[in-house]
């Protein structure tokens, strides 16, 4: 079973629906590492009590960014992580780290990318006026919330919404999608061609 690391800084909910799927052991990938930049990040307990490896990497004891990446990425190869879930993780990761974990870098967004990169995507696409909104695993590249898109799921967005109510209709989505998208990578049965990942085995790569 592929060895996964998870990075959160907080409540770490996608953290969990990927640690549930990969508690069956039929699952193609196991974890190896849960880590934080938060010492305080809910997810870590979480992980701790369910006797998942853990690891905190407080961003505010290094002098750089470089120098917190590489305390990270040793952690990881200590651990023997092979793939990487961000998860929530909240600092943004430099081109050499990225690069050095070119498609074995997964992320999870609140908004069917290309669209509404960035933070507080659900009051954004309630501004805008949206009538579809989701969510989407990639591949990271250097630029922020951008890659080849693994999965993506849309939900409607309801006359009624509060940027609360779309954003736990999205979260649950998110929770469905990231253990699939990380079993068609554990799976290896995804092929990065330019800008665009192709899935094998007539996988779905839309789930609406
Ligand atoms: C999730 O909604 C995730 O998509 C989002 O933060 C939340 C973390 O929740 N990620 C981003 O906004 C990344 N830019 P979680 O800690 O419960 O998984």
């Amino acid at each position: 079973r592929v060895p996964v690391g998870i990075l959160i800084s907080g409540r770490g909910s996608n953290m969990m629906a990927l640690a549930e799927a990969c508690a069956d052991p039929a699952f193609p990938a196991r974890i190896a590492l849960v880590l934080s930049n938060d010492p305080a990040a809910a997810g870590l307990t979480w992980a701790a009590e369910r006797g998942l490896p853990t690891a905190v990497v407080p961003h505010r004891d290094y002098e750089d960014r470089e120098a917190f990446e590489n305390a990270v990425h040793a952690h990881l190869r200590d651990a023997g992580v092979r793939l990487i879930c961000l998860a929530g993780f909240m600092r943004l990761l430099t081109a050499g780290f990225v690069e050095r974990w070119t498609d074995r870098l997964l992320n999870i967004h609140p908004s069917l990318l290309p669209a509404f990169k960035g933070l507080h995507t659900h009051e954004r696409v309630l501004d805008a006026g949206m009538k579809l909104h989701g969510c989407t695993v990639h591949l990271v590249r250097p630029e922020m919330d951008s890659g080849p898109i693994l999965v993506q799921a849309a939900v409607p967005v309801l006359p009624d919404d509060s940027a609360e109510s779309l954003a736990a209709r999205v979260l649950a989505q998110e929770h469905r999608i990231y253990p699939l998208a990380l079993r068609l990578m554990a799976e290896e049965r995804v092929r990065v061609s330019g800008e665009a990942c192709h899935i094998r085995d007539g996988a779905p790569s839309t789930e609406a």
